[in-house]
């Protein structure tokens, strides 16, 4: 695992971005795996910077994003298919037949997941996978629990999560599930990178790093990924 540590967040958009322009040039049909959050907004407004620039083509790239909420509308303003197209896809010349974001609403949750994993399968594999992480040390919603999970599945989200993330929802009206690739569906990418920044990510970030590789800090598995990047700033590594 590589650490890298930088002054902003803004310094970490662009060595992400550098990350990715350049499989992107060197493979024009990549097959990127993305996430959200708040963590890889900046990365994506520097992705749209160099598309606008003539620098990149998103036209033959296939996306695969780590994860969605169940019951929640795919128009909803905080659905992550609304937060894709919304940060990243609407400003660059991505096919939408392309794009492919878990439909939470599936009646069969479990038929769709498979079906998500063999898309990945089918599109050769995630050449770079994205990640943020959760203060629990979640990396998708893979939340910490007892056992490391296998592939695309639906999670019951933790409180430390909802806690999280429902300050983007009115009224308590955060959904409780979320369809998640799994770990090992996130371990197979040739290549990840992770985003922290913030003081609020430094004990997640410690385990990590640090820590014992354990399912109760889901994160630390990637210290046995043979290329895991992590891009963190200085609040984040504050306690290594
Ligand atoms: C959510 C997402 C994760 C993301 C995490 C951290 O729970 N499912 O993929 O990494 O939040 O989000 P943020 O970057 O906003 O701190």
């Amino acid at each position: 695992m590589e650490v890298r540590i930088f002054n902003t967040a803004d310094e970490i958009a662009v060595a992400c971005a550098d990350i990715f322009s350049e499989l992107i040039i060197k493979k024009p049909e990549c097959v990127l795996g993305l996430a959200t959050g708040a963590s890889p907004v900046k990365t994506y407004n520097e992705l749209i910077k160099r598309y606008n620039n003539g620098k990149l083509s998103f036209k033959e790239v296939k996306t695969f994003n780590l994860d969605e909420y169940c019951d929640l509308p795919r128009d909803d303003k905080n659905s992550y298919y609304t937060f894709m197209h919304e940060n990243l896809f609407n400003s660059v010349d991505i096919k939408e037949e392309n794009v492919h974001i878990l439909d939470g609403n599936a009646a069969d949750a479990d038929a769709e997941a498979k079906a998500f994993d063999a898309a990945i399968d089918k599109a050769g594999g995630i050449d770079i996978q994205l990640l943020g992480i959760g203060t629990n040390g979640h990396i998708g919603f893979n939340e910490p629990c007892d056992t490391f999970s296998d592939g695309t599945f639906k999670v019951k989200l933790t409180d430390s999560t909802i806690k999280s993330n429902s300050i983007y929802f009115e009224n308590d009206s955060m959904p409780r599930y979320a369809l998640t690739m799994g770990i090992n569906s996130i371990m197979k990418a040739k290549k990840i990178v992770l985003i922290a920044t913030g003081d609020a990510k430094a004990d997640a970030i410690k385990a990590t790093i640090d820590g014992e590789v354990t399912p109760n800090c889901p994160a630390s598995i990637l210290q046995k990924h043979p290329d895991a990047i992590l891009l963190i700033d200085k609040a984040a590594a504050k306690l290594l």
